[in-house]
């Protein structure tokens, strides 16, 4: 299969909560200098997921320390009551699940207010036509591969078709332009047919940007071939 992406090639962003927090200088310097375009931040309140990550302070911390724009992913219940808390800026992305609140197209577009890409996250067993009314204002779907939540989990099957109803979906509506990220069990063998279903940015964790807890140069060069 190879169905049409919206760029030219893959992008790669590092899913920081699998980062080596007591070298995070050095971890930031080396995506730096790998050209690495986003930094993916998952955000989790114990409530949407059963668990705790990263939260407006580290975000504050590694924006302190390199320039890479953000990709905040909230995984959280009622994102709108916490926007403001979050360092969010012109040129980051932030995701919000359709799961999350009974406002989203809201908090879509308080997102945009912000200055930042609006992304919707849908859960696996999330259907496409969600989308009927918030298509128009979007600027990218994140796909979720897996059940959000942790890391080093396998992919859900069904979700590599999603990938590219999801294509479909979007061009059929004259969005064309809109980007499908995808995120959770993004090996090399996973993100080839991820990116022939059409995924434009690949969030890399454990699968495949990191080991041992820090960045993997050589993973990230093995995926980002993948994904050219
Ligand atoms: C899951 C997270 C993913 C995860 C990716 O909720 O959003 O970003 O950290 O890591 P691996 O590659 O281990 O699935
Ligand atoms: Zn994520």
């Amino acid at each position: 299969m190879s169905v049409r992406c919206a760029t030219e090639q893959g992008l790669l962003a590092p899913s920081m909560m699998c980062v080596n927090y007591r070298s995070l200088e050095k971890e930031l310097e080396l995506m730096e200098n790998l050209g690495i375009p986003y930094l993916h931040m998952d955000v989790m309140d114990g409530q949407f997921v059963p668990n705790f990550t990263l939260g407006p302070d580290f975000m504050k911390c590694v924006s302190k320390m390199c320039n890479i724009p953000l990709d905040i992913h909230m995984m959280v219940m009622n994102p709108e009551r916490h926007l403001h808390a979050f360092p969010i800026k012109e040129g980051d992305i932030v995701s919000i699940h359709y799961e999350s609140t009974v406002h989203v197209q809201r908090v879509l577009q308080q997102v945009k207010e912000l200055g930042a890409k609006a992304y919707i996250a849908l859960n696996p067993a999330t259907p496409l036509n969600v989308l009927d009314y918030l298509y128009d204002i979007i600027d990218g779907v994140l796909i979720m591969t897996v059940n959000p939540g942790f890391a080093g989990q396998k992919l859900v099957p069904a979700t590599l078709e999603k990938i590219a109803q999801c294509r479909e979906y979007l061009d059929a509506k004259g969005r064309t332009d809109v980007l499908i990220e995808v995120d959770g069990n993004v090996s090399v063998e996973n993100a080839k047919k991820m990116r022939a279903h059409g995924a434009d940015i690949f969030v890399g964790g454990t699968s495949g940007m990191f080991t041992g807890g820090a960045i993997d140069p050589e993973k990230c060069k093995l995926l980002a071939e993948a994904v050219r």
